[in-house]
C-alpha cells in the first residue's frame, strides 16, 4: 500500500459489527459542525460493486472462484479510488471522505480462502486511509445480529468464517504505517459508548 490519504476515514468490522449506524453518526457530527464530507462504501456503488452486492453476495448458486472474487473486489476498488466520482477526486471536493470498509476487507475476508500474501500484492498499490476504526465484535454477537436482520444471509454470514476473518482482521492491523491513526472499539458496548470513543479519537480533527 503506498501513501497515506489525509481526512480519509475508514469504518471495518464485521457483518453485524454496526458500522453503517456508527457511519451515520459520524455524518450528523460532521453536518452540523458544516463539515463537508463525501459518505461511500465498498463493494461501491459502480457497476463492479454492485454485480458484487446483488450477484456475488446472495447467490450462492453463483459458486465463483473465491480468487476470481479477490479480484472483482480490487477491480471495484481501483474505480472507486481513482474514479471520476472516487476517494481521491472527493476529497479534493470535501473536508472528508467517510468509507465503509476499504482493502482491509480484503485483507480479512478474501484472506480466508486465498494466501494472505496474494491479497496484500493485489492490494498494495491502494493508499492508506488516515483513519482507521475497527469495530471489533464477537462472533456471536455479530451472528445474533445478522439473524435479528431477518434478511437471508449473504455467503460471507456464516459463524466459522467470521471466526476466521476475525483472525485476519487482527493480522492485518498488526501492522500499519506511521501517521495512519487506528482505533479498535469493542463494539458489543452500546451505541452511544462507540459513538464516544470515535468522537473522542477523532474530535481535534473536527
Ligand atoms: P457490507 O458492508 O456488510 O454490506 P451490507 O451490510 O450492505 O450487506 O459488505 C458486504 C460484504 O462484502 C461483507 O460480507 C464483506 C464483504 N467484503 C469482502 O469480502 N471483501 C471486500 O474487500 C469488501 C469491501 C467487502
Amino acid at each position: 500500500m503506498s501513501g497515506i490519504l489525509g481526512n480519509f476515514i475508514v469504518f471495518e468490522g464485521m457483518d453485524g459489527s454496526g458500522t453503517t449506524t456508527q457511519i451515520a453518526r459520524l455524518c450528523d457530527f460532521l453536518a452540523k459542525r458544516n463539515r463537508t464530507f463525501f459518505k461511500t462504501a465498498e463493494p461501491s456503488d459502480n457497476i463492479i460493486g454492485r454485480f458484487i452486492r446483488e450477484r456475488v453476495l446472495k447467490d450462492s448458486m453463483l459458486s465463483l472462484d473465491r480468487e476470481g472474487i479477490l479480484h472483482l473486489y480490487v477491480a471495484d476498488r481501483f474505480e472507486h479510488v481513482y474514479g471520476g466520482n472516487g476517494v481521491i477526486a472527493n476529497l479534493k471536493r470535501n473536508d472528508f471522505v467517510v468509507q465503509d470498509r476499504y482493502f482491509f476487507s480484503s485483507l480479512a475476508y478474501q484472506s480466508v480462502d486465498v494466501p494472505y500474501d496474494k491479497v496484500f500484492e493485489l492490494n498494495k498499490s491502494f493508499p492508506y486511509p488516515e483513519f482507521v476504526f475497527y469495530l471489533e465484535c464477537p462472533v456471536d454477537i455479530c451472528m445474533e445480529r445478522i439473524s435479528a436482520r431477518g434478511l437471508e444471509k449473504e455467503i460471507f454470514e456464516k459463524e466459522d468464517f467470521l471466526r476466521k476473518v476475525s483472525a485476519n482482521y487482527d493480522k492485518c492491523f498488526e501492522r500499519l504505517p506511521d501517521g495512519v491513526r487506528f482505533c479498535r472499539i469493542d463494539s458489543s458496548k452500546s451505541r452511544d459508548e462507540v459513538f464516544d470513543e470515535i468522537v473522542r479519537a477523532i474530535g481535534d480533527r473536527i
